[in-house]
């Protein structure tokens, strides 16, 4: 079988669960791809660092010039923030490496520029990680995209602010304690301000804006604000009243090729409304559509796993076989799933 070879730029809650996840789904991977995918070095900054993976270390650097040494095929970018993995990727693409990233922050600031440069080389520049954590939504609305006008999208595009918000309310605890919860499972940015002051939700929002509508926004023009001076007793007067309050971020354009607004804003939101229902880390993008009207995604905003999945599948989108191609599985290889009433189905 063909192998790709792939590096990983930063091995944190992403880059871990990519590291896991292309070891444990191997076989749907190859079976979706023909292909065998092989980690071949990863990139981090502290060599020394306590690590919780077995038999990592002789792929582990802190020099990104050995990553390129060897043979590349796919550089797989966790590391986050704008410097220095705007270089790293730049002289990636240069390379002729596709390139992968989870970093909203990169994409939402340089990804028009990436985009062309990986053009120009003949590589793909993909990014489902950045917005939605597992929910496959750059994807699917790119297909929406294909047959549909969508004039607005709106939704809940940071899991760490929807865990606070949900915790405050509905379980009663402090900011800052659920805060430190948030960190501790990985949902959190390195700099958790980014969360909580919505710039995180704007950079997924410009992202967003650029896949919808194809209009590059600048991020610090977005008018936003965050949850950090939320008080519980306001979740509390706003669940009296019949609403909940969600951190929404909203990109709408007004009229065909027409101006596109978007903002990020605590807003209340009335109890009946699916985005009400939208707890923990979960987030939940709404699309509006001349054709199909309303489509909502749901899923796992964040973390470990839900993340890696994102990546994992733009890196396996990169060498998808063509339908006719799959291997069919004999019937002989399914077994009927028994639930414990023993009915099969
Ligand atoms: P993280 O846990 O802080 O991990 C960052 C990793 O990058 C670490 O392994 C770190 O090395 C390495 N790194 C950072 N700066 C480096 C440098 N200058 N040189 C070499 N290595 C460097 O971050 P994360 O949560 O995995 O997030 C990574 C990216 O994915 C970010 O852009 C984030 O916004 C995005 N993202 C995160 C989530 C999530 O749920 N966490 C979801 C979607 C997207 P050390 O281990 O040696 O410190
Ligand atoms: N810090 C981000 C969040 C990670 O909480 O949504 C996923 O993009």
């Amino acid at each position: 079988m063909e192998q790709v070879h792939v590096a990983l730029l930063g091995l944190g809650t992403v880059g871990t669960g990519v590291y896991k996840m292309i070891s444990t789904n191997q076989d749907v991977i190859a079976r979706q791809t023909g292909r065998y995918f092989e980690i071949q070095s990863i990139l981090v900054r502290n060599l020394d660092k306590e690590r919780n993976l077995k038999g990592i270390h002789h792929l582990l650097t802190d020099q990104f010039a050995h990553v390129l040494d060897k043979q590349v095929d796919v550089v797989v970018e966790a590391m986050g923030g704008v410097e220095p993995a705007l270089t790293y990727v730049k002289q990636a693409i240069e390379h002729g490496c596709h390139v992968v990233t989870a970093n909203k922050e990169l994409v939402a600031r340089h990804g028009v520029e990436l985009e062309k440069l990986a053009a120009e080389k003949g590589v793909q520049l993909l990014y489902e990680a950045s917005v939605g954590g597992g929910i496959p939504i750059l994807g699917t609305l790119q297909h929406f995209l294909k047959v549909n006008r969508i004039h607005k999208v709106m939704g809940i595009v940071n899991g760490t602010t929807n865990f606070i918000l949900t915790q405050m309310d509905e379980g009663g605890r402090d900011f800052d304690d659920v805060l430190a919860e948030a960190q501790q499972k990985g949902y959190a940015e390195a700099d958790p301000t980014a969360d909580v002051e919505g710039i995180d939700a704007a950079h997924k929002t410009a992202i967003l804006s650029r896949i919808v509508f194809g209009v590059a926004v600048n991020v610090d023009e977005i008018p936003r604000r965050g949850i950090s001076d939320v008080k519980r007793v306001e979740l509390q007067l706003a669940n009296m009243l019949g609403y909940k309050f969600k951190l929404l971020a909203q990109a709408e354009q007004f009229g065909e090729n027409g101006p596109v607004s978007c903002s990020v804003m605590p807003t209340l939101v009335p109890h009946e409304h699916p985005l009400a229902g939208v707890s923990g880390v979960y987030n939940a993008i709404t699309a509006e559509a001349d054709q199909a009207q309303d489509i909502t995604l749901v899923g796992q905003g964040a973390g470990e796993k839900p993340t890696a999945s994102a990546v994992v599948e733009d890196v396996t989108n990169l060498y998808r076989l063509p339908l006719v191609h799959r291997p069919i599985l004999q019937p002989s290889l399914f077994v009927p799933h028994r639930n414990e009433t023993g009915l099969s189905f």
